[in-house]
């Protein structure tokens, strides 16, 4: 396993090691950004998601007044907090996800996906690792939209996201979400390890996003795995501030556990062909489905019941 760190970073007169990981924010708000840039030192990125988004503080506040938004308005509101995000952040860019259900079409993303791709200079477009979610991807990179393959849950899925959009001119991100399969007892980082071994034998098009990141020691060890991005939530990201920024070293052993202190399943590896048309691969995972549940409700949490 190689580890490699991208230099030397200075966090409050202090010199601490940067990983070439690149650290991203896994938010909503453009406030908490900005507290995350001066404590420590940068931001690569910001990820956000219509949960994330529901819980920003000025959608809270307009909740709690009893304003409910309109689909207009909701959108007029991911605009603004995205635009505030976007010249806080380096070259990971930011991740603004489609509000798309069970039954939304490809198409019906793919023109999500271009508005919100005009929003921001550095935007990345995400989708979720479904079928349509693949054939909107597919779409979108031909017309240099970059995008983000979001609620990734297993090797096949990570596999299709690599043919679906090979030959694109962008990096295209997949983020496997570990904390939620931790969650059901299997081992999350399992899946990073296996996605990140699957595209050794690929041409590196497709950066892996560790996402759903809830521990120090998921950080550490997307590090150690060599993940290119790694999505963190600021109350993650200020633990690993105040233990003073620890990396892995050469010997890192990561333990998955639940939080109960047993171990998690482990994920094995399966050898995918990566040349295999996209569609062949098996998207399903019940994860996925629930994600997708997850995020139309609360992002109908936020809506007037006409809008
Ligand atoms: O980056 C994905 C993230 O927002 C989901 O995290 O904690 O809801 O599984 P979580």
């Amino acid at each position: 396993m190689s580890f490699h760190f991208e230099g030397l970073l200075e966090v409050n007169g202090m010199l601490t090691k940067r990983p070439a990981t690149k650290i991203l924010v896994d938010g909503g708000d453009p406030e908490e950004t900005l507290r995350i840039k001066s404590l420590i030192g940068f931001v690569d990125g910001q990820t956000t998601n219509p949960s994330l988004i529901a819980k920003n503080p000025e959608i809270q506040q307009l909740l709690a007044s009893g304003h409910r938004l309109s689909t207009q308005e909701e959108k007029d509101e991911y605009k603004k907090i995205v635009q505030s995000i976007s010249p806080l952040v380096g070259d990971a860019g930011v991740s603004i996800e489609v509000f798309a259900d069970l039954n939304t079409t490809a198409e019906e993303m793919l023109a999500q996906g271009q508005e919100m791709f005009s929003w921001i200079p550095n935007a990345y477009v995400k989708y979720p690792c479904t079928h349509e979610g693949l054939r909107a991807a597919d779409m979108s990179v031909r017309k240099s939209i970059r995008v983000n393959m979001t609620l990734c849950f297993s090797q096949e899925q990570a596999a299709a996201v690599y043919a679906a959009t090979q030959g694109s001119k962008e990096p295209v991100y997949v983020s496997p979400f570990v904390g939620r399969l931790d969650d059901q007892g299997e081992d999350g980082m399992d899946l990073v390890r296996n996605i990140k071994k699957m595209y050794e034998r690929s041409d590196g098009h497709v950066h892996v996003l560790a996402a759903s990141i809830r521990t120090i020691n998921h950080l550490l060890c997307s590090f150690f795995l060599g993940a290119e991005l790694v999505t963190v939530p600021s109350k993650v990201l200020q633990e690993w501030a105040a233990a003073g920024f620890p990396m892995p070293d050469q010997d890192f052993v990561y333990k998955g556990v639940d939080a109960k202190g047993r171990p998690l399943k482990p994920i094995p590896y399966k050898d995918l062909d990566l040349k295999l048309p996209w569609d062949s691969f098996d998207l399903t995972h019940e994860l996925t489905t629930k994600g997708i549940q997850k995020f139309v409700a609360d992002y109908q949490s936020t809506l007037r019941r006409s809008a």
